[in-house]
């Protein structure tokens, strides 16, 4: 085989050229990258011509450049944000500081536990959603699933240069463990639940990606916050590509709503199953499962954890320079939602080990905007109908409302009443085995599944009928 030039093959804005020792690591790496994503990646259409969108540059005005390539050929780069000059740690006992521009060696273990967590997801969701591109509603949703597919394979990248840049031999063999863990794996699964389940159809694709990609946003986003600097930069620059693949999800969505509503209208009736539609309550079951499933993975709403994280300067919270308080928080209080016996209350809690708490609210206060804009869909038809967020403590795993059973509208529940009533609220298997009969492809250009709408306008200024895959 000819020679690669990586520098060639690794667009990057960290002068790898200058950078031999960390070069040569990312060299020893690409092609176990590349084995992992023969092995892991999407299934089939590895030879196709797909029209993707590369990094190449962190400027805001065209950063990225948009042209038909095989994924194994993506460019997967490695872009940190402009550094901001004069930069300081923002918050907790470092506050004031000048941000760290190497590892701090008594936060080492901390930092790099948090890295390789981020960094497990991103191709955890890779491994979850091999399978789709067979199912495929159209070229477009195609095109979009491997677009999804790639920037998370950059984002492991991202990761990985961290660890291999700052962290030496350890970082080495952490990055290298990114690529044994395998999603659902009982031996070696990934790291975080939400990252174990199955995504096997595009319903669940599409709600993977508003919600569980929006847990990434605002995992991203206290990251950006970190006085680690090229932590921070890193982030920064992720939640560039992350926007897309949370309008993914939601435009999904949205797409699904409208076809439902339409066929609701034609043939007068919520049960539109018949008529190869998806209805509103199978999505709400969905909703559901998605939601209270993505909610686990802010952790605790008592954390020591994230108090110290924030304490020590590692991770801040969403949007921190633009709080107006003294971000230290030693004497501030945060209302979290909690449980006193069977009731579910609301109380003041020292600050700092909420904070995964308070990071949940800004979540889940940005997951009803999108919720609000498909009942808007539901509206504009005429319909009834609407589709909610559960209660926070609705099916947790994780945190005070684990031990208990609470329903969607927030009530502690017998373990009598769940039973009686779970498959009203979550995806059954009757569910999953209607939706999987839906999942038939359709890749003809400008062509649909009868199940979602077209999209509003096409990727990049092309239109909607526009070759995203070329199959042929
Ligand atoms: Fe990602
Ligand atoms: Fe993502």
């Amino acid at each position: 085989m000819a020679a690669v030039d990586y520098l060639e093959r690794i667009p990057n804005n960290v002068n790898l050229r200058e950078n031999r020792r960390l070069l040569r690591a990312l060299e020893e790496w690409q092609p176990k990258f590349l084995d992992w994503w023969s092995e892991m990646g999407p299934l089939g259409f590895q030879a196709k011509e797909v029209y993707l969108r590369t990094a190449i540059s962190v400027d805001a005005k065209g950063w990225a450049q948009f042209g038909y390539l095989r994924m194994p050929e993506y460019r997967w780069g490695i872009f940190l944000a402009e550094p901001e000059p004069g930069r300081a740690i923002n918050f907790g006992d470092h506050q004031g500081q000048p941000a760290w521009q190497e590892v701090p060696g008594e936060h080492r273990g901390t930092l790099r536990r948090l890295i390789v967590t981020q960094g497990d997801t991103e191709p955890a969701s890779v491994e979850q959603q091999r399978h789709l591109g067979r199912t495929c509603p159209s070229l477009y949703d195609l095109r979009n699933l491997f677009q999804v597919n790639v920037e998370e394979g950059r984002h492991l990248w991202a990761m990985v240069y961290l660890l291999d840049a700052y962290f030496g031999r350890d970082g080495r063999e952490e990055s290298e463990a990114l690529l044994q863990r395998r999603s659902g794996d009982r031996d070696k699964p990934r790291i975080l639940g939400a990252f174990n389940e199955r995504t096997p159809d595009w319903l669940s694709f599409y709600m993977f990606t508003y919600f569980t990609d929006r847990d990434g946003k605002y995992q991203l986003a206290a990251l950006a916050e970190s006085g680690f600097d090229p932590l921070s930069r890193t982030c920064r620059f992720m939640l560039t590509e992350e926007a897309h693949h949370m309008f993914v999800g939601e435009t999904g969505i949205g797409r699904i709503v409208q076809r439902t509503c339409e066929l609701m209208r034609e043939h007068k009736t919520d049960d539109i199953r018949q008529f190869g539609g998806i209805d509103l309550r199978t999505l709400q079951r969905y909703l559901n499962f998605h939601y209270s499933v993505s909610l686990d993975l802010f952790g605790s709403e008592i954390s020591t954890n994230a108090a110290n994280f924030y304490t020590m300067g590692l991770k801040g919270r969403f949007e921190e320079t633009k709080k107006d308080d003294d971000h230290r928080l030693k004497d501030a209080t945060y209302r979290v939602t909690a449980l006193d016996g069977e009731r579910v209350v609301t109380r003041e809690e020292p600050a700092l080990p909420t904070l995964n708490e308070r990071l949940r609210d800004d979540y889940i206060a940005d997951c009803a905007r999108g919720v609000a804009r498909w009942n808007e869909i539901i509206k504009r038809h005429g319909l009834g109908s609407e589709l909610a967020l559960p209660h926070r403590g609705f099916r947790r795993a994780i945190g005070s409302f684990a031990d208990v059973r609470v329903s969607p509208d927030g009530r502690v529940i017998s373990e009598a009443e769940w039973d009686a009533r779970k498959d009203e609220w979550l995806p059954t298997e009757n569910d999953k085995v209607f939706v999987q009969s839906l999942m038939r492809p359709v890749v003809e250009r400008g062509k649909f599944a009868n199940w979602i709408a077209p999209p509003a306008r096409g990727i990049n200024g092309q239109p909607i009928d526009f070759e995203y895959v070329r199959l042929a």
